[in-house]
């Protein structure tokens, strides 16, 4: 049991095998995670650093958790209390982590493709915790996990996605994995911020918020990243959640057993009104329980490639 790969980039490197195979080891590692003892010794004798150019709760969080739930050594990084704040560029940082006989290193960087870029240099395994706008790679497994314990297959399922489309490496992910396990992806959100190349990814672009939600079997809103806006792509907050916003109204048109998602951190009364955020369909507070155990399978799996080499 192990990824093929060294590192986790993308949902793009890994198969829909590998995606279940992920998939079913976090089920085991959701049952350790919510028994009386979370400890286990998958990681012990091994190391795990979190290196993170960009703020994060869940991410950072999460990582660091699963890690020493499995027995590692763990340390985390800021790009601000660290020696980048001297002026060391990304490779020097990295090969000095990974000098330091760290196995894996956890890595968010607000360029696109960073992790790409550093992974051949080092021996250590990289994951990809988020690059700018392009991939978040366990966000979308611990999406697709949370839909998992819900379905019995992903195929032919009805995913709605809305919100800020263009600036979401989540939508990216998500589309890529629902695809690779045959689910319907219908995205909307306002015209300036949709993705060129989206369809190509495989997502349908929706004309209304209703026309996306209808029939759903699954629900996600996305965030509105105002820190990455550097010019307004929409005229102002109420018009947007007045047209955008997934209201009770709208969550109504999905299959009456479907369930709502946001990956967080939510702007309440802009893509949700926070009645919404706390109803019975909202499975939001279990994505984030859900991201440790995820994170714990793709860090054990990674770890199982390394032992077996
Ligand atoms: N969803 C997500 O990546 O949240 P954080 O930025 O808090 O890690």
């Amino acid at each position: 049991m192990g990824l093929k790969n060294k590192d986790l980039l993308g949902m793009k490197q890994l198969s829909a095998e590998e995606i279940m195979e992920i998939l079913e080891t976090a089920k085991t590692m959701k049952m350790v995670l919510t028994s009386g003892n979370k400890k286990t010794s998958h990681l012990q004798g091994k190391s795990v650093v979190t290196l993170f150019y960009e703020n994060s709760t869940r991410t950072r969080l999460s990582f660091e958790l699963a890690s020493k739930y499995m027995g590692s050594a763990s340390a985390n990084i800021s790009a601000s209390g660290s020696s980048v704040s001297k002026g060391e560029s990304l490779l020097d940082t990295v090969r000095t982590i990974d000098m330091m006989a760290t196995d894996i290193v956890v890595m968010r960087h607000p360029q696109s493709g960073a992790p790409h870029f550093i992974a051949p240099y080092l021996n250590a395994s990289v994951v990809n915790a988020g690059d700018g706008m392009n991939e978040h790679p366990t966000q979308a497994l611990l999406d697709l996990f949370t839909m998992y314990e819900r379905f019995d297959s992903f195929e032919g399922k009805n995913i709605a996605i809305c919100g800020d489309l263009y600036h979401s490496r989540v939508v990216r992910s998500n589309t890529i994995g629902l695809t690779k396990l045959g689910a319907k992806v219908s995205v909307y959100g306002p015209r300036t911020m949709v993705p060129v190349g989206i369809e190509k990814m495989g997502a349908r672009v929706a004309s209304s918020v209703a026309d996306a939600v209808k029939d759903a079997d699954a629900v996600m809103g996305l965030r509105v990243q105002l820190e990455r806006q550097h010019k307004s792509l929409f005229p102002s907050v109420a018009e947007y959640s007045s047209f955008y916003s997934i209201t009770s109204d709208i969550l109504a048109l999905a299959k009456p057993e479907a369930f709502l998602m946001h990956p967080g951190p939510c702007n309440h009364g802009v893509e949700l009104p926070t009645a919404v955020y706390n109803c019975d369909q909202s499975v939001i507070n279990e994505q984030v329980t859900n991201g440790v155990a995820v994170r714990m399978a793709v860090l054990y799996m990674l770890m199982a490639r390394r032992n077996s080499l």
